[in-house]
């Protein structure tokens, strides 16, 4: 499956410039480093946000957020070190979508907020869609 026709299909306007100057990475990147452990815990997370978001669980849904802001802070960085431009915007995405999560809940904008969520969703597969070995190949 080609690259461009995933992105075109999903998380469209968020990295239009960063997936652009997308490279070929999976050749030159080392991630014996990668923290793995944080990976499942984003995992795990993801899967309680939004339906905390749902069951207006407000202060779950805080507890979330601060592990995923966490997360991409952390691929933020990770990638930055590797000069991955289009990964650590990716990254930028995903925090910008869970603070703006945070901000909805506060207003009780419970609905508006599961949507952002969803779209923080998308930005952990944009990254993986790149960056993320498959087994097969
Ligand atoms: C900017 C890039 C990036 C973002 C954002 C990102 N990931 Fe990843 N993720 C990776 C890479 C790279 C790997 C592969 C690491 C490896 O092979 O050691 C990975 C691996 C994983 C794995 C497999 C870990 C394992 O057991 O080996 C899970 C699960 C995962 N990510 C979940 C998430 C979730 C959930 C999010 C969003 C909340 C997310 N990731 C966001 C880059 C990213």
């Amino acid at each position: 499956m080609s690259r461009i026709s995933a992105y075109r299909n999903s998380y469209a306007r968020l990295a239009l410039g960063a997936m652009l100057i997308a490279t070929p990475a999976l050749a030159t990147l080392d991630l014996r480093d990668y923290d793995d452990d944080l990976m499942r815990d984003l995992e795990k997370t993801i899967k309680y946000f939004e339906p905390d978001i749902t069951a207006q669980n407000s202060q779950a849904a805080k507890e979330d957020a601060e592990v995923l802001l966490d997360g991409f802070r952390y691929t933020e960085d990770y990638f930055a070190k590797r000069g991955k431009d289009d990964a650590v915007a990716i990254s930028r995405d995903g925090s910008r979508l869970i603070a703006d999560v945070v901000a909805k809940v506060d207003k009780g904008e419970f609905d508006a907020a599961a949507a952002s969520a969803r779209e923080a969703t998308q930005v952990c597969k944009t990254c993986h869609e790149i960056y993320k070995p498959r087994l097969a190949r």
